[in-house]
């Protein structure tokens, strides 16, 4: 079973409860729930996780890369200012960016995207299902790898 961690930046533990207009009803762990759901439908084994420190970011996304482990990342305000994460990730062979909403369609800054040239693909703006969509394109690939 292909092993897949879903990593979520600052504020995103407080879905549900944080704007949910723009982020939706749903909290963290229902949603970490429901991957973990998705990932055994198409035979990955997820991994769910969210910090506040930039630090422990940095150390999970070199875990991915030293394992060789598929990574969807939501980088949430990091997405748009940290060159570190953004270092972290151009190590990381398959990195799928989600954004729940569509941050072309809100602030100037939300705009301005330093992590996602180094990402595989970037998802914005298709709510929560943006994470399902990351791991099925995951299974795809790792299919196609595995032949
Ligand atoms: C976000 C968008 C970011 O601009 C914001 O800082 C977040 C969440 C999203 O999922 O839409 O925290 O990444």
């Amino acid at each position: 079973m292909i092993r897949v961690l879903v990593l979520n930046g600052p504020n995103l533990g407080r879905l549900g409860v944080r704007q949910p207009e723009i982020y939706g009803a749903t909290t963290f762990p229902e949603l970490a729930e429901h991957l973990r759901e998705t990932g055994r439908a198409l035979g990955l084994d997820v991994d769910v996780r969210q910090t506040n420190h930039e630090g422990e970011m940095l150390d999970w996304l070199g875990e991915a890369a030293d394992e060789g482990l598929p990574v969807v990342l939501n980088p949430a305000a990091w997405s748009h200012t940290s060159i570190a994460i953004a270092d972290a990730v151009a190590q990381v062979e398959m990195v799928v960016e989600v954004h729940i909403s569509n941050v072309h369609a809100r602030e100037e800054f939300r705009k301005h995207l330093v992590v996602s040239p180094y990402a595989t693909g970037v998802i914005a703006g298709l709510g929560l299902g943006g994470y399902d969509l990351a791991l099925t394109h995951i299974a795809a690939t790792a299919d196609v790898v595995d032949g």
